[in-house]
């Protein structure tokens, strides 16, 4: 297993992603999932799954086929406890529902804010503008989670480098992490040079171009990147399949890279994907692929009055 390096702390950086795992799937994919060598599992609230995973987590600590500190686990604070009084309560709960006492890294899942009783809004009127809930506020009751011993690591998502500038002058601990859509169509390369200068990690999300996500958050014609003929050239001259290669691209990047699969067969293709060096030819070849596109575009939090924008969220 290979591992990204954050001061004395080693994080797996190969993980399972758990976003659209349903209920009665994503049990049994998590246990599959360690018992066959995943230490990373990327868990969040919003993912209505914890609980379920967290089945699966104490059916392996507990069982004592697997230390609980050889496991790392990420969740997420969800956009309707950004204010300050709500971040340890949302933090307990998803404590409970993942049966841990504490999280390896717990993440700001997005750089918006909801009115607490939102689960997902319907109308501008259901959120907090950030002058309302200050990225900062939310950030030091996240430092007071670590103070308190409930998370070792804290960090965010989806954040531009503006965001993540102004954070990192004014936090007291800083993010370790920036969890980003990344792929070779979005390959992020000023965010991983800024997140390199500032010791910042990386984790990619929707490595293999999130192919399951919900129709609604679909566009017309989107581009596909497992079906790519790149890719799949590539892959076919080193005998692997193209999700393979795109982990491995992600993972030689030097970014934490989180696929999801509720699949026995193609859980451990991804795991293996960890075992492939791609050649700088290969390399050459997926770079020219970039086209700033992204498949989770934020677009979602686009309503009249909602205050937010894709071209607010992201620097592009
Ligand atoms: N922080 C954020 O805002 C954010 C946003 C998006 C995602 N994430 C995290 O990142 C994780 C991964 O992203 P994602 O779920 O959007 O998409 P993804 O990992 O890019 O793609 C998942 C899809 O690929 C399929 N798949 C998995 N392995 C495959 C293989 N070897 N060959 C072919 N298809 C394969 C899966 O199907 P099967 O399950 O049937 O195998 C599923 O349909 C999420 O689950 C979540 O944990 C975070």
């Amino acid at each position: 297993m290979k591992y990204l390096t954050y001061q004395q702390t080693k994080v797996p950086a190969l993980g399972l992603g758990t976003w659209k795992a349903k209920k009665g799937e994503v049990y049994g994919a998590v246990r599959e999932a360690l018992h066959i060598g995943y230490t990373h599992v990327d868990c969040a609230p919003a993912y209505m799954n914890e609980t379920e995973v967290g089945a699966a987590l104490k059916e392996m600590t507990g069982s004592g086929q697997m230390r609980r500190e050889d496991l790392w686990v990420t969740s997420k604070l969800w956009n309707n406890a950004h204010l300050p009084g709500d971040v340890q309560p949302a933090l307990k709960k998803t404590l409970t529902d993942l049966q841990l006492d504490s999280l390896d890294l717990y993440l700001i899942h997005w750089p918006v804010a909801f009115k607490p009783e939102v689960a997902l809004p319907k109308s501008g009127d259901d959120y907090l503008s950030l002058q309302e809930a200050p990225i900062i506020d939310t950030w030091q009751a996240m430092e007071e989670c670590v103070a308190a011993g409930l998370v070792r690591h804290i960090g965010v998502c989806n954040f531009n480098i503006a965001k993540l500038e102004d954070l990192l002058a004014k936090a007291a601990i800083a993010p370790m992490m920036n969890q980003i859509e990344l792929h070779p169509y979005l390959q992020q390369q000023k965010m991983l040079e800024f997140c390199r200068q500032r010791q910042v990690l990386v984790t990619a999300y929707s490595p293999l171009g999130s192919p399951d996500r919900p129709k609604g958050m679909k566009k017309k014609n989107e581009p596909t990147l497992l079906g790519h003929e790149a890719i799949k050239a590539i892959a076919k001259k080193h005998g692997v399949s193209p999700a393979q290669v795109l982990i491995a691209w992600g993972l030689q990047r030097q970014t934490a890279v989180i696929p999801k699969s509720i699949n026995q067969v193609r859980l451990r293709e991804n795991l293996e994907a960890a075992e492939l060096r791609l050649e700088e030819n290969d390399l050459r070849h997926i770079a020219k692929l970039e086209r700033g596109y992204r498949y989770v575009d934020g677009a979602f939090w686009e309503m009249p009055g909602s205050g937010y924008s894709t071209k607010e969220l992201w620097d592009d």
